[in-house]
This record gives structure tokens, sequence and C-alpha cells, in this order.
């Protein structure tokens, strides 16, 4: 399909809902809103529409992209899922868990998506609009954060445009994502292992699975796990100082909890100290401190528990140096 000029960004109603399945259908790229942050879907089948995903994310093309799919049954169509699998699809789904397991030979979707692994990374989202769009498309959709590739993950359709306007077909805006955080990735291959915390807490599923999650190893730039972990990934354009007391001269500060030190600039990620909170505002707030013109960052502590290990993990990604 011919990209149009420009990129229609339509209120997430039932009409539009619709227009953006036809959209997938036709080979396009449309943007929508899940549980976690915005995601850049295209049809899972379509090896070309997934080539101009790619482009205009920007994204290496070594990076698999997570399946959507409507519902578990549609989901366990894809992959083959193991005892451990089995059990936190049925604890977690709907919701901000995607796991990795092998995926059947029948799975259809494009080689292309899955960057030549024989594994598939699969999500169920509990977005209202993520679900009616998955349910009226009848088929997984590849999504990846619908950002440039190395900038934040976006939590509104604003984000979206900023990064993607006239590069993508359509974006249904669906209000500000709440969890804010992308989804937990785990992979079933396996030993149960961690490839990157997000909106379920570690502890969530531990508790689940009985016992502790594996730790992935160190990822590797050339065989990566999860090779959206590369450690420059979540980039803002301010140099972040991570676990600071108090803003020194020049820089703003990213606070967390009721009694933050005084600074000129300042965004609280939240004042009342709680994690949920904080990992909705986290990319929102790094890009209004970019927006602020805000060169040097301060960031307060934030507690390595709950959500705060997802937050944390995403900070210091943001804080590494740009290769
Ligand atoms: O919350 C989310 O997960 C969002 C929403 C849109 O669903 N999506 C998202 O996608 O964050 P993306 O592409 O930005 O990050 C997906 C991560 C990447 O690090 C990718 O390498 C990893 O998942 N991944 C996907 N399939 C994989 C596989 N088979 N094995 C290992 N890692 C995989
Ligand atoms: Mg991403």
């Amino acid at each position: 399909m011919t990209a149009e000029p420009g990129t229609r960004v339509l209120k997430a109603d039932a009409d539009a809902i619709k227009a953006a399945a036809r959209c997938l259908a036709a080979g396009g790229l449309v943007a929508f809103p899940t549980e976690t942050v915005y995601g850049l879907g295209a049809d899972a089948g379509n090896g070309e529409a997934i080539a101009r995903l790619y482009a205009a994310k920007g994204r290496p093309a070594f990076n698999p992209l997570i399946a959507h799919a409507a519902d578990a049954a549609a989901a366990r169509r894809l992959g083959l899922f193991d005892g451990a699998a089995e059990a936190l699809a049925e604890a977690f789904w709907p919701g901000p868990l995607t796991l990795v397991v092998p995926k059947r030979p029948s799975c259809g979707v494009a080689d292309l998506a899955l960057a030549g692994l024989d594994s598939v990374g699969l999500r169920v989202p509990a977005h209202p609009v993520a679900h009616a769009l998955l349910t009226a498309f009848g088929g997984p959709v590849v999504a990846p954060s619908a950002n440039r590739s190395g900038h934040v993950s976006p939590t509104s359709a604003a984000h979206v445009l900023a990064d993607l306007r006239g590069r993508i077909d359509m974006v249904l805006d669906g209000g500000a994502a709440d969890v804010g955080v992308e989804s937990t990735i785990v992979g079933c291959l396996g030993e149960p292992t961690l490839l990157r915390p997000g909106g379920v807490p570690r502890e969530a599923i531990e508790h689940v699975l009985g016992r502790p999650l594996a730790v992935a190893p160190t990822p590797d730039a050339e065989a990566p796990l999860a090779p959206g972990m590369l450690s420059s990934h979540y980039a803002p354009k301010a140099r972040l100082r991570l676990n600071a007391e108090a803003p020194q001269a020049g820089e703003a500060l990213l606070a967390f909890g009721p009694t933050p030190p005084h600074a000129a600039v300042m965004l609280n990620l939240s004042p009342d100290g709680n994690l949920i909170e904080a990992a909705a505002n986290l990319f929102s707030h790094l890009r209004a401190l970019d927006a602020s013109g805000a060169s040097h960052v301060a960031v307060m502590m934030i507690p390595h528990e709950g959500l705060g290990e997802a937050i944390n993990d995403r900070l210091v990604r943001a804080a590494a140096p740009k290769s």
C-alpha cells in the first residue's frame, strides 16, 4: 500500500478501530495504545509491512518483535507453552507480560519479525483498545514500542506523533498508557528467565512459579537474548545522574516522594512515593525534561522493589553513555 503523505490520528472509537484493522490488513502501520506503552502494529504475517515498520522506527533488524494476540487461545496457536508458560499466562494475561516460547512451525509470524530466532515473544494486552483492534483484525499483530529506535517509549498519542508523524499510516488515540513501562519479558525456553523487568513485578511472577526466576546471561550485542536490552536503548537527550540526593548547579531534578530538595526545574515521578504512579510518569517526565531544554538531570533514588526494579532498569539505560 502506498503510504499516505500524512499520518491519520483517530480517537479510538468503534469506527476508528474498524478502520485501523482494515489498515493493518492492507499492510499499513498503526500505532495503538496498550496498558504498558503505545505499540506500532503491523500484520505479523506480512514481511513487507514489517520491513516498513523497522524502517519507520530506524530499528536494527536483528531486534525481534513481540507478537500480540487477542487472547491466550490465539497466543497458544503461535507458540508452545510448557508448564511455567501456562501458569504465567493463566495468572497474568491479559496484562503487561510477554512470554518467549518456542514458535510453532505453523505460527505464520514472518521470519523478519522474529529476526531469525526459533522462539517467539507473545503478549495478550489488557487495554480495551488493543483488545478490540486484535479482535477486529483477527490475527497476530507485531508491535514494538511506537518510538524511533533509541528514544524513550511513548505513553501517549502525542509522544507517538512527535517521533513518527509522516512515517506511519495511523495513530489510534486511546489516552495515556497507564502502566507506563513496557511488559515484563520472561523466557520460557527451559528454566524460566527474566529477560526484561517490566509492568509485572518479578516478585509476582516468582510467587506464581513458586521459585526464583533465572537471571539472563549478560546480553551480548552479537547475539542478544532480548536485544532491546542493549545498554543505551532508552535514551533521553539529557545526561542523567542517578541516586542523587540534591541537584547540583545547572541540573534539573527528576524527583520521587513527598519531600524533594529544591530545584529550579523539577518534575516529580510521584509526590506520594507510589511506584505505580512513578512508572506511569517515567517516560513522559523524561521527555518533558528534554523539552524544557535541561541538559543535565539529577534523578532521586527509586526504591528497588515492585515496579521500582523496572523503573531503575530504564533509568540505568537512560543514563548510559550514548554510543
Ligand atoms: O510493553 C511492551 O512490551 C510493548 C508493547 C507495545 O507491547 N512492546 C515493546 O516492544 O516494548 P519492543 O520491541 O520495544 O521490545 C520488545 C523486546 C525487545 O527487547 C526484543 O528484543 C525482545 O522483546 N524480544 C522479542 N522477541 C524475542 C525473542 N523471541 N527472544 C528474545 N527477546 C525477544
Ligand atoms: Mg522499545
